[in-house]
């Protein structure tokens, strides 16, 4: 069966110093939570103190970014065998604040999916609507594309390196929450799509998970879905008993 992953997205908070002292204090509180996976995406600058912080705990960590190039003239880029020799496990791509922000398209995230699979990183690939494209009835569509564009070319075997987070852009950062059965919903039409582009004993164990407002209060009810197999949670995983808490809903 598929694995249960609990992601933290920190985004651009939280310095190095604080990374450490956070990881201290979740450490104990999860450490005999293992019905899922727990992983923390934290900035570049906090990877070290994190990686430190978290030997020897069930905690794993996760950047927010990769460059698709193996290395070279990239100015201010990140390689994933930079990544990889930090002690980073996962890599968040494509997250919907890279594409609205930074420029990301389709095509990037699927290069630097593969840039990351092919370093032996786990790639999160971040893919969901925005709130004009849900009222307009296109969410199915604009979710499956994104899903089978950022799969191109990578293979049955590769994909058990893929964890695919279902984001709905309204529902990050607003407290405006996915009902279970919308996040549901989306997550099936995923992995439909991918059992389509491979094999249906591959979509179902490729993990999807859900984020979007994802809360101490919510998780239970959305985790309990049966296509939702995990969350990417961003304010909520800032705290260590709100985190533990979501945790603590995997079980
Ligand atoms: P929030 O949990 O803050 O809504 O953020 C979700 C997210 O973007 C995780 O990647």
């Amino acid at each position: 069966m598929r694995k249960t992953v609990i992601a933290g997205n920190w985004k651009m908070n939280m310095t190095a110093a604080k990374t450490g002292e956070f990881i201290k204090a979740l450490a104990p509180e999860v450490a005999s939570m293992n019905n899922a996976d727990i992983v923390l995406c934290v900035p570049f600058t906090d990877i070290a103190a994190a990686v430190e912080a978290a030997n020897g705990t069930n905690i794993a960590i996760g950047a927010q970014n990769v460059h698709f190039k193996e290395n070279g003239a990239y100015t201010g880029e990140i390689s994933a065998e930079m990544l990889v020799e930090s002690g980073v496990k996962y890599v968040i791509v494509g997250h919907s604040e890279r594409r609205q922000y930074f420029g990301e398209t389709d095509i990037t995230v699927n290069l630097r999916a593969k840039a990351a699979i092919n370093a032996g990183l786990t790639a999160i690939i971040c893919v969901g609507e925005t709130l004009e494209m849900r009222e307009q009835g296109i969410t199915a569509e604009i979710v499956a594309m994104q899903t089978k564009v950022a799969l191109m070319g990578i293979s049955a075997e590769q994909l058990k390196k893929v964890i695919i987070a279902y984001e709905p852009v309204w529902a990050i950062g607003t407290g405006k929450v996915a009902t279970a059965e919308q996040a549901n919903e989306v997550c099936a039409i995923i992995r439909n799509v991918v059992a389509e582009l491979y094999s249906k004993a591959d979509a179902d164990e490729l993990t999807i998970q859900y984020g979007g407002s994802m809360n101490a209060g919510n998780a239970e009810a959305l985790l309990a879905m049966s296509d939702v197999d995990g969350g990417l949670i961003g304010g909520a995983s800032l705290k260590v008993t709100d985190f533990t808490a979501i945790v603590k809903a995997a079980q």
